[in-house]
C-alpha cells in the first residue's frame, strides 16, 4: 500500500504538493471514482488515472516463479497459455519478460526482469551462468557419459561448454550447464541413449529454487540478486 500523492509523484512529473491540487481539482481517479484525498492509501492492483491516462507503475524488478508443466516461455502465444499468465498483470505494462527459457513441459525456477542489462548477463553464454537441473530419465548414467558431458558434447554442429552430469539414483541426475540451446539438456541426455521424462531447473548462477510451490512467484531482494 502506497500514498497516493507518493505513488503520483514517483511515476509522474508531479510533485507530491501538485498532488494536493490534483486531487481538488477531480482531475484523479482511483478505481473508477475520483480520489477522495491525497493520502488516500492504493493497493498495487488499483488503477490510478490522472486526465483519464493510467498511472504506469515502472519499478526494476526482478523475480522468480516456479514454472509449472504446460505453460510455454513467451509473452504472447496463439495456441499455448503463457507464464505471464502466472505472474502479476501489471508485469507485462512495466516491460517484465522472462530471462531465457524452459520447454513447455518442463518446470522449475524462471527469472523476470524488466531490466535488459541482468536479463543479459544472464544469458550471454560469454557469462556462462550456470543453470542446474533435476532430471529423471530412462537407463541410469554411467561413467562415460559423465565423461562426454565433460569433454564437451556436440550439438547443431557446435562443441557446447563442458558440462556435469551427476547420477543421483536409477534414472535420476543432475546436470549442470552454462548455455541455453533449444532443449539442451533432453537433446544431451538423448545424444547418451537416456530420454528425459521429467525436468526441473533447480538453480541459475548461486539462486536455488528451493521449496516454492509450483506456481508460486516472488520478487528477489538486492541480496538475493547478488547470487547470479
Ligand atoms: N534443457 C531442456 O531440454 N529444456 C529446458 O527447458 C531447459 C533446458
Amino acid at each position: 500500500m502506497e500514498r497516493l500523492d507518493k505513488l503520483v509523484a514517483a511515476y509522474s512529473e508531479y510533485s507530491r504538493k501538485d498532488v494536493r491540487r490534483l486531487v481538488k481539482e477531480k482531475r484523479i481517479e482511483v478505481n473508477g471514482a475520483l480520489a477522495s484525498s491525497f493520502d488516500q492509501k492504493i493497493k498495487d492492483e488499483d488503477c490510478v488515472l490522472m486526465d483519464g491516462e493510467p498511472i504506469v507503475r515502472k519499478r526494476r524488478i526482478v523475480a522468480v516463479l516456479n514454472k509449472p508443466m504446460g505453460f510455454v516461455t513467451s509473452t504472447e502465444d496463439p495456441r499455448d497459455r503463457t507464464v505471464m499468465e502466472l505472474v502479476p498483470r501489471d508485469w507485462m505494462k512495466m516491460g517484465v519478460f522472462p530471462v531465457g527459457r524452459l520447454d513447455k513441459d518442463t518446470e522449475g525456477l524462471l527469472i523476470f526482469t524488466n531490466d535488459g542489462v541482468l536479463a543479459h548477463t544472464l544469458i550471454s553464454p560469454k557469462n556462462g551462468v550456470e543453470k542446474e537441473y533435476y532430471v529423471e530419465h530412462t537407463g541410469s548414467a554411467k561413467e562415460e557419459d559423465i565423461k562426454a558431458f565433460k569433454d564437451g558434447m556436440i550439438l547443431d554442429d557446435e562443441v557446447l561448454k563442458p558440462a556435469i552430469l551427476i547420477p543421483i539414483g536409477k534414472g535420476k541426475s543432475r546436470v549442470i550447464i552454462k548455455e541455453g540451446k533449444y532443449h539442451q539438456v533432453r537433446r544431451m541426455m538423448a545424444i547418451r541413449g537416456m530420454d528425459v521424462t521429467y525436468l526441473k531447473r533447480i538453480r541459475e548462477g548461486n539462486l536455488l529454487l528451493g521449496d516454492m510451490e509450483k506456481g508460486e512467484w516472488r520478487e528477489l531482494d538486492s541480496k538475493e540478486e547478488n547470487l547470479f
